[in-house]
């Protein structure tokens, strides 16, 4: 991993202004990347969040292999983790949100009730990693463009609500968190996965780590047979297998860049199949 000095600077500030908003809401909806449910999850916002109730969204599961969707949606459940599937981009699912809410909230809500206060409606807001899908997710929610797209921490501005439904309103605005990649597995889930830039990290280092774990899934014969190459090969002369193949050549050298953008591609547009990086393993 090259330079992450960055990091720390960026995360304090993201955190802070998530801990100021957090104050403000009855649950938080966590978005998480269904391809990379750990990578995608940030370890540190667990102690901020302390005891406030929320629902882990699994977006882009339209992505995300589907036998895999599975061994997580009983990971949560087995865990008491209040989880759903959803695909923000098409809005499957998204109305199950609001009632999701009402139910996780719902002894809060009628102790109120008890307790003679007046019926009030849930709030929430959205947080996760850059490029989860926050944006397209809140603006699915409220039915029209509300949430700026290409939010980034450090930016503050007046917190507006937005009315969902009787029962919710959201803040327009999401957390935006940053990503934690001290373990360059991280790093490389959230780079293919275009959480964050790819030159940020090395991208041969990332490839061969894309390589190594092809070799050892389910998922190996699409990229073969896409690339008419054999993971058995080791990583050097799958790479030199493509650039023959595609003829991705720089004079009389092999254009690594060019079958990296073309692998990355094709892993971001589904060319190589459904895949999840990562299964349910440990706490999440
Ligand atoms: P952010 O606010 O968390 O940073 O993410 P944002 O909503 O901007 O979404 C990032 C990208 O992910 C967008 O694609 C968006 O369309 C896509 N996306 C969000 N949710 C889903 C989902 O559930 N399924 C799929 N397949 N894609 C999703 P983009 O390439 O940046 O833009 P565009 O292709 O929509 O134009």
């Amino acid at each position: 991993m090259q330079n992450v000095q960055w990091f720390p600077g960026h995360m304090a500030k993201a955190i802070r202004e998530i801990e100021e908003k957090i104050k403000l809401v009855d649950i938080i909806l966590e978005l998480i990347d269904a391809r990379i449910p750990l990578s995608s999850f940030n370890p540190v916002i667990k102690d901020k969040l302390k005891n406030k109730p929320r629902l882990v969204i699994m977006n882009k599961s339209d992505m995300s292999d589907e036998a895999i969707n599975i061994e997580w949606k009983n990971y949560f459940a087995n865990n008491n983790i209040p989880c759903i599937f959803v695909n923000s981009k098409s809005g499957e699912n998204i109305k199950k949100i609001s009632v999701m809410c009402k139910d996780i909230l719902k002894e809060k809500l009628d102790k109120e009730k008890a307790k003679g206060l007046k019926p009030r409606s849930i709030r929430t807001m959205v947080l996760g990693i850059p490029n989860v899908g926050k944006s397209t997710l809140i603006n699915k929610l409220a039915g029209k463009s509300v949430a700026n797209t290409g939010n980034t921490p450090g930016v503050t501005k007046a917190q507006q609500w937005i009315r969902i439904n009787k029962d919710l309103d959201l803040l327009d605005t999401p957390g935006v968190l940053w990503p934690k990649f001290e373990d360059l597995k991280v790093g490389y889930n959230l780079a293919l996965t275009g959480a964050i830039k790819d030159n940020v990290i090395r991208r041969d280092d990332m490839i061969l780590y894309f390589l190594d774990f092809l070799r050892n899934s389910s998922y190996s014969s699409f990229f073969e047979e896409r690339y008419e190459v054999s993971l058995t090969d080791d990583n050097l002369t799958v790479l030199e297998n493509i650039a023959k193949n595609k003829v991705f050549y720089k004079g009389e050298f092999v254009d690594y860049e060019r079958i990296y953008d073309l692998i990355l591609n094709d892993f971001r547009n589904l060319k190589l199949g459904h895949i999840t990086l990562e299964r349910p393993s440990g706490e999440i």
